[in-house]
Protein backbone atom coordinates (compact mmCIF):
# COMPACT_ATOMS: atom_id res chain seq x y z
CA UNK A 1 0.00 0.00 0.00
CA UNK A 2 1.48 3.50 -0.72
CA UNK A 3 1.60 5.86 2.09
CA UNK A 4 0.37 9.06 0.98
CA UNK A 5 1.58 12.21 3.40
CA UNK A 6 -0.33 15.55 3.18
CA UNK A 7 -0.48 18.73 5.20
CA UNK A 8 -3.63 19.22 4.14
CA UNK A 9 -6.40 18.17 7.28
CA UNK A 10 -9.04 18.17 4.29
CA UNK A 11 -7.35 15.93 1.92
CA UNK A 12 -6.68 13.07 5.16
CA UNK A 13 -10.50 13.57 5.89
CA UNK A 14 -11.34 12.09 2.60
CA UNK A 15 -9.58 8.61 3.57
CA UNK A 16 -11.99 8.38 6.32
CA UNK A 17 -15.02 9.34 4.60
CA UNK A 18 -13.86 6.69 2.17
CA UNK A 19 -13.74 4.09 5.32
CA UNK A 20 -10.04 4.12 5.21
CA UNK A 21 -7.47 5.41 7.73
CA UNK A 22 -5.18 8.55 8.13
CA UNK A 23 -2.46 8.95 11.08
CA UNK A 24 -3.17 12.76 12.70
CA UNK A 25 -1.19 14.57 14.77
CA UNK A 26 -2.49 15.81 18.10
CA UNK A 27 -1.32 17.92 21.09
CA UNK A 28 -0.50 14.52 23.26
CA UNK A 29 0.60 12.06 20.37
CA UNK A 30 -0.18 11.33 16.98
CA UNK A 31 -3.39 9.12 16.36
CA UNK A 32 -4.98 6.43 13.87
CA UNK A 33 -7.76 6.96 12.80
CA UNK A 34 -10.98 5.62 10.93
CA UNK A 35 -14.54 6.62 10.73
CA UNK A 36 -16.11 4.95 14.12
CA UNK A 37 -19.34 4.46 12.89
CA UNK A 38 -18.16 2.59 10.16
CA UNK A 39 -17.30 -1.20 11.55
CA UNK A 40 -15.04 -2.51 8.47
CA UNK A 41 -12.61 0.88 8.81
CA UNK A 42 -12.60 0.09 12.24
CA UNK A 43 -11.21 -3.06 12.43
CA UNK A 44 -8.35 -1.84 9.97
CA UNK A 45 -7.01 0.27 12.78
CA UNK A 46 -6.92 -3.24 14.82
CA UNK A 47 -4.63 -4.95 11.72
CA UNK A 48 -2.29 -1.84 10.92
CA UNK A 49 -1.54 -1.84 14.47
CA UNK A 50 -1.32 -5.21 15.36
CA UNK A 51 -3.53 -4.43 18.39
CA UNK A 52 -5.38 -6.86 20.59
CA UNK A 53 -8.98 -7.03 19.97
CA UNK A 54 -10.07 -6.65 23.59
CA UNK A 55 -8.55 -2.94 23.82
CA UNK A 56 -11.30 -0.65 23.63
CA UNK A 57 -10.78 3.04 21.48
CA UNK A 58 -11.02 6.64 22.09
CA UNK A 59 -13.25 8.41 19.78
CA UNK A 60 -11.77 11.78 18.91
CA UNK A 61 -14.72 14.31 18.07
CA UNK A 62 -14.26 18.44 16.60
CA UNK A 63 -16.79 19.54 19.26
CA UNK A 64 -18.76 18.69 22.12
CA UNK A 65 -22.19 19.28 20.37
CA UNK A 66 -20.92 16.09 18.47
CA UNK A 67 -21.07 14.19 21.71
CA UNK A 68 -24.73 12.66 21.29
CA UNK A 69 -23.48 11.02 18.38
CA UNK A 70 -21.36 8.26 20.39
CA UNK A 71 -22.53 8.85 24.28
CA UNK A 72 -25.84 8.15 25.82
CA UNK A 73 -25.72 10.49 28.59
CA UNK A 74 -23.25 13.08 30.03
CA UNK A 75 -23.09 12.91 33.70
CA UNK A 76 -22.62 15.76 36.17
CA UNK A 77 -18.31 15.57 36.76
CA UNK A 78 -18.35 14.64 33.29
CA UNK A 79 -19.97 18.51 32.15
CA UNK A 80 -17.48 19.88 35.07
CA UNK A 81 -14.27 18.08 33.31
CA UNK A 82 -15.50 18.89 29.93
CA UNK A 83 -16.09 22.51 30.78
CA UNK A 84 -12.36 22.28 32.09
CA UNK A 85 -10.84 20.78 29.92
CA UNK A 86 -11.59 20.17 26.62
CA UNK A 87 -10.70 20.94 23.98
CA UNK A 88 -7.42 18.90 25.47
CA UNK A 89 -5.75 15.78 26.36
CA UNK A 90 -8.37 14.10 28.57
CA UNK A 91 -10.42 11.17 27.49
CA UNK A 92 -13.72 10.69 29.14
CA UNK A 93 -15.54 7.42 29.95
CA UNK A 94 -18.94 7.06 29.02
CA UNK A 95 -22.03 5.36 28.76
CA UNK A 96 -21.56 4.60 25.24
CA UNK A 97 -24.17 5.32 22.76
CA UNK A 98 -25.91 1.93 20.48
CA UNK A 99 -25.11 3.66 17.18
CA UNK A 100 -21.21 2.77 18.26
CA UNK A 101 -19.58 -0.42 16.94
CA UNK A 102 -18.47 -3.15 19.26
CA UNK A 103 -15.17 -2.92 17.46
CA UNK A 104 -14.83 0.65 19.21
CA UNK A 105 -16.03 -0.16 22.58
CA UNK A 106 -14.23 -3.72 22.82
CA UNK A 107 -17.87 -5.19 23.75
CA UNK A 108 -17.85 -2.40 26.56
CA UNK A 109 -21.13 -0.83 27.43
CA UNK A 110 -18.56 2.52 27.38
CA UNK A 111 -16.92 4.73 25.30
CA UNK A 112 -13.94 6.78 26.05
CA UNK A 113 -14.62 10.36 24.22
CA UNK A 114 -11.78 12.79 23.44
CA UNK A 115 -11.93 16.45 22.19
CA UNK A 116 -8.12 17.28 21.26
CA UNK A 117 -6.89 21.19 21.14
CA UNK A 118 -4.26 21.09 18.58
CA UNK A 119 -5.94 23.51 15.61
CA UNK A 120 -5.21 20.98 12.87
CA UNK A 121 -6.46 17.97 14.46
CA UNK A 122 -9.53 20.22 15.13
CA UNK A 123 -9.30 21.48 11.57
CA UNK A 124 -9.26 17.38 10.29
CA UNK A 125 -11.80 15.94 12.60
CA UNK A 126 -14.09 18.85 11.34
CA UNK A 127 -13.45 17.87 7.64
CA UNK A 128 -14.22 14.23 8.75
CA UNK A 129 -17.86 15.10 9.88
CA UNK A 130 -18.02 11.80 11.38
CA UNK A 131 -16.58 10.62 14.71
CA UNK A 132 -12.89 9.29 14.43
CA UNK A 133 -11.88 6.11 16.46
CA UNK A 134 -8.10 6.77 17.28
CA UNK A 135 -5.69 4.58 19.56
CA UNK A 136 -1.77 6.21 19.19
CA UNK A 137 -0.14 5.65 15.89
CA UNK A 138 2.69 3.09 16.85
CA UNK A 139 3.05 -0.79 15.68
CA UNK A 140 0.84 -1.99 19.12
CA UNK A 141 3.93 -2.11 22.13
CA UNK A 142 6.28 1.23 20.65
CA UNK A 143 6.38 3.87 22.07
CA UNK A 144 3.54 5.98 20.90
CA UNK A 145 5.09 9.03 17.98
CA UNK A 146 5.15 12.24 18.26
CA UNK A 147 6.29 13.24 15.34
CA UNK A 148 5.10 11.99 11.90
CA UNK A 149 8.45 10.32 11.14
CA UNK A 150 7.79 8.21 14.19
CA UNK A 151 4.44 7.05 12.58
CA UNK A 152 5.38 6.84 9.03
CA UNK A 153 8.48 4.59 10.31
CA UNK A 154 5.86 2.01 12.55
CA UNK A 155 2.67 2.16 9.96
CA UNK A 156 4.52 2.98 6.26
CA UNK A 157 2.98 0.75 4.00
CA UNK A 158 0.04 -0.10 6.18
CA UNK A 159 -1.68 3.11 5.87
CA UNK A 160 -2.71 5.10 2.66
CA UNK A 161 -2.53 8.74 4.57
CA UNK A 162 -0.59 10.45 7.02
CA UNK A 163 -1.53 14.12 8.12
CA UNK A 164 1.56 15.86 8.29
CA UNK A 165 1.77 18.14 11.68
CA UNK A 166 4.48 18.95 14.05
CA UNK A 167 6.31 17.53 17.19
CA UNK A 168 3.49 16.99 19.72
CA UNK A 169 3.43 19.53 22.92
CA UNK A 170 2.22 17.05 25.79
CA UNK A 171 4.41 13.89 24.43
CA UNK A 172 2.20 11.52 26.79
CA UNK A 173 -1.24 10.25 25.85
CA UNK A 174 -4.21 11.96 27.85
CA UNK A 175 -5.44 11.52 30.71
CA UNK A 176 -8.69 8.54 31.11
CA UNK A 177 -11.07 9.61 33.80
CA UNK A 178 -14.11 7.25 33.88
CA UNK A 179 -17.19 9.42 34.81
CA UNK A 180 -19.62 6.63 34.86
CA UNK A 181 -19.61 5.82 38.60
CA UNK A 182 -20.76 8.54 41.35
CA UNK A 183 -17.15 9.20 42.07
CA UNK A 184 -14.87 9.68 39.35
CA UNK A 185 -11.93 7.46 38.82
CA UNK A 186 -8.88 8.25 36.81
CA UNK A 187 -7.93 5.04 34.64
CA UNK A 188 -4.89 6.32 33.03
CA UNK A 189 -2.49 9.33 34.62
CA UNK A 190 -2.25 11.40 31.65
CA UNK A 191 -1.10 14.89 30.45
CA UNK A 192 -3.95 16.53 32.79
CA UNK A 193 -2.58 15.97 36.06
CA UNK A 194 -4.24 14.55 39.23
CA UNK A 195 -4.15 17.80 40.75
CA UNK A 196 -5.30 19.91 38.44
CA UNK A 197 -8.82 17.20 37.92
CA UNK A 198 -9.01 17.25 41.34
CA UNK A 199 -8.87 21.26 41.44
CA UNK A 200 -12.66 20.66 39.50
CA UNK A 201 -13.35 17.42 40.79
CA UNK A 202 -11.96 16.82 44.84
CA UNK A 203 -13.62 13.25 45.18
CA UNK A 204 -11.79 11.77 41.73
CA UNK A 205 -9.64 8.73 42.81
CA UNK A 206 -6.95 7.19 41.07
CA UNK A 207 -7.27 3.67 40.29
CA UNK A 208 -4.55 1.33 40.77
CA UNK A 209 -5.26 -1.52 38.56
CA UNK A 210 -4.47 -4.77 39.67
CA UNK A 211 -2.78 -6.45 37.00
CA UNK A 212 -5.17 -9.22 36.50
CA UNK A 213 -8.52 -6.89 36.63
CA UNK A 214 -7.26 -3.72 34.67
CA UNK A 215 -10.35 -0.81 34.70
CA UNK A 216 -8.67 0.27 31.24
CA UNK A 217 -8.40 -2.79 28.89
CA UNK A 218 -5.28 -1.28 26.95
CA UNK A 219 -2.92 -0.94 30.63
CA UNK A 220 -2.50 -4.52 30.61
CA UNK A 221 -0.22 -4.59 27.66
CA UNK A 222 2.85 -4.79 26.86
CA UNK A 223 3.67 -1.14 25.91
CA UNK A 224 5.97 1.67 24.96
CA UNK A 225 8.74 -0.63 24.66
CA UNK A 226 12.01 0.42 22.96
CA UNK A 227 14.48 -2.69 21.37
CA UNK A 228 16.61 -1.32 24.31
CA UNK A 229 16.35 -2.50 28.12
CA UNK A 230 15.42 0.52 29.72
CA UNK A 231 16.19 1.20 33.31
CA UNK A 232 15.07 2.83 35.33
CA UNK A 233 17.66 5.18 38.38
CA UNK A 234 17.55 7.67 40.68
CA UNK A 235 20.58 9.84 39.81
CA UNK A 236 22.47 9.53 36.96
CA UNK A 237 25.62 8.36 38.83
CA UNK A 238 23.62 4.96 38.92
CA UNK A 239 23.74 5.11 34.76
CA UNK A 240 26.42 3.01 33.51
CA UNK A 241 28.38 5.53 30.79
CA UNK A 242 29.13 3.46 28.06
CA UNK A 243 28.58 4.48 23.86
CA UNK A 244 25.76 1.76 23.38
CA UNK A 245 23.86 3.08 26.99
CA UNK A 246 21.44 5.99 26.40
CA UNK A 247 20.45 8.50 29.35
CA UNK A 248 17.41 10.51 30.16
CA UNK A 249 16.82 12.55 33.33
CA UNK A 250 16.45 16.02 35.02
CA UNK A 251 20.42 15.61 36.23
CA UNK A 252 23.07 15.57 33.99
CA UNK A 253 25.71 12.95 34.15
CA UNK A 254 29.52 13.53 35.18
CA UNK A 255 30.27 12.24 31.84
CA UNK A 256 27.68 12.96 28.92
CA UNK A 257 29.94 12.27 26.24
CA UNK A 258 30.64 8.98 27.42
CA UNK A 259 26.94 7.58 26.36
CA UNK A 260 26.01 7.26 23.13
CA UNK A 261 22.70 9.81 23.38
CA UNK A 262 21.53 12.00 26.42
CA UNK A 263 18.86 14.80 27.32
CA UNK A 264 18.85 16.35 30.28
CA UNK A 265 15.50 17.58 30.76
CA UNK A 266 14.95 21.45 32.02
CA UNK A 267 11.26 20.38 32.99
CA UNK A 268 9.61 17.54 33.59
CA UNK A 269 6.81 18.76 31.52
CA UNK A 270 10.35 18.46 28.61
CA UNK A 271 11.04 15.22 29.88
CA UNK A 272 7.35 14.14 28.95
CA UNK A 273 7.31 16.00 25.53
CA UNK A 274 11.04 13.95 24.88
CA UNK A 275 10.52 11.08 26.39
CA UNK A 276 8.99 8.39 23.82
CA UNK A 277 10.87 10.17 20.73
CA UNK A 278 14.10 9.43 23.22
CA UNK A 279 13.30 5.89 23.07
CA UNK A 280 13.07 5.47 19.79
CA UNK A 281 15.77 7.70 18.57
CA UNK A 282 18.42 5.19 20.71
CA UNK A 283 16.54 2.51 19.28
CA UNK A 284 18.00 4.12 15.79
CA UNK A 285 21.48 4.79 17.28
CA UNK A 286 21.80 1.30 18.52
CA UNK A 287 21.73 1.55 22.11
CA UNK A 288 21.21 -1.30 24.31
CA UNK A 289 20.52 0.09 27.83
CA UNK A 290 18.41 3.53 28.25
CA UNK A 291 18.50 4.87 31.82
CA UNK A 292 16.04 6.78 32.64
CA UNK A 293 16.10 9.01 36.04
CA UNK A 294 12.95 8.70 38.13
CA UNK A 295 10.62 11.56 38.84
CA UNK A 296 8.70 12.46 41.80
CA UNK A 297 5.26 11.33 41.31
CA UNK A 298 3.17 14.41 41.36
CA UNK A 299 1.87 16.93 38.24
CA UNK A 300 3.29 15.49 35.08
CA UNK A 301 5.45 13.26 36.95
CA UNK A 302 2.83 10.74 38.03
CA UNK A 303 2.30 10.23 34.04
CA UNK A 304 5.61 9.79 33.22
CA UNK A 305 6.62 7.45 35.73
CA UNK A 306 3.69 5.34 34.12
CA UNK A 307 5.31 5.62 30.94
CA UNK A 308 8.44 5.00 32.51
CA UNK A 309 7.53 1.83 34.04
CA UNK A 310 5.62 0.32 31.33
CA UNK A 311 8.91 1.07 29.09
CA UNK A 312 10.84 -0.80 31.75
CA UNK A 313 8.78 -3.72 32.23
CA UNK A 314 9.41 -7.04 29.57
O1 LIG B 1 -3.76 11.04 23.85
C1 LIG B 1 -4.38 10.02 23.56
O2 LIG B 1 -5.26 9.53 24.29
C2 LIG B 1 -4.05 9.36 22.20
C3 LIG B 1 -4.46 10.33 21.10
C4 LIG B 1 -4.29 9.74 19.71
O3 LIG B 1 -5.77 10.76 21.31
N1 LIG B 1 -4.75 8.10 22.07
C5 LIG B 1 -4.39 6.99 22.77
O4 LIG B 1 -5.11 5.86 22.44
O5 LIG B 1 -3.51 6.98 23.62
P1 LIG B 1 -4.69 4.39 22.89
O6 LIG B 1 -5.62 3.50 22.15
O7 LIG B 1 -3.25 4.21 22.66
O8 LIG B 1 -5.03 4.33 24.40
C6 LIG B 1 -6.40 4.40 24.81
C7 LIG B 1 -6.54 3.99 26.25
C8 LIG B 1 -6.33 2.50 26.43
O9 LIG B 1 -5.65 2.27 27.66
C9 LIG B 1 -7.78 1.97 26.47
O10 LIG B 1 -7.89 0.75 27.16
C10 LIG B 1 -8.49 3.12 27.17
O11 LIG B 1 -7.89 4.29 26.67
N2 LIG B 1 -9.94 3.13 26.87
C11 LIG B 1 -10.53 3.42 25.69
N3 LIG B 1 -11.86 3.27 25.78
C12 LIG B 1 -12.13 2.87 27.05
C13 LIG B 1 -13.32 2.52 27.77
N4 LIG B 1 -14.51 2.54 27.20
N5 LIG B 1 -13.18 2.12 29.07
C14 LIG B 1 -11.98 2.08 29.65
N6 LIG B 1 -10.82 2.40 29.04
C15 LIG B 1 -10.89 2.78 27.75
MG1 LIG C 1 -1.28 3.58 22.70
Amino acid sequence: MKTTITSSPEEAAEYIQRGELAVFPTETVYGLGADALNPDAVEAIFRAKGRPSDNPLIVHLADRSDLGTVAATVTSAAEDLLEAFTPGPLTLVLPRAAALSDRVTAGLDTVGVRIPSLPIARAFLRACETPVAAPSANRSGRPSPTTWRAAYEDLVGRVPCILRGGRTDAGIESTVVDVTTDTPAVLRPGAVSMEALRDVVPTIREVDDAPDVPRSPGTKHRHYAPEAEVVIVKDPGEADAAAIHGYIGIDEPAVPAAFANVFVAPSIKAYGRELFYFLRECDALGCRRIFAQEVPEEGLGLALMDRLRRAASR
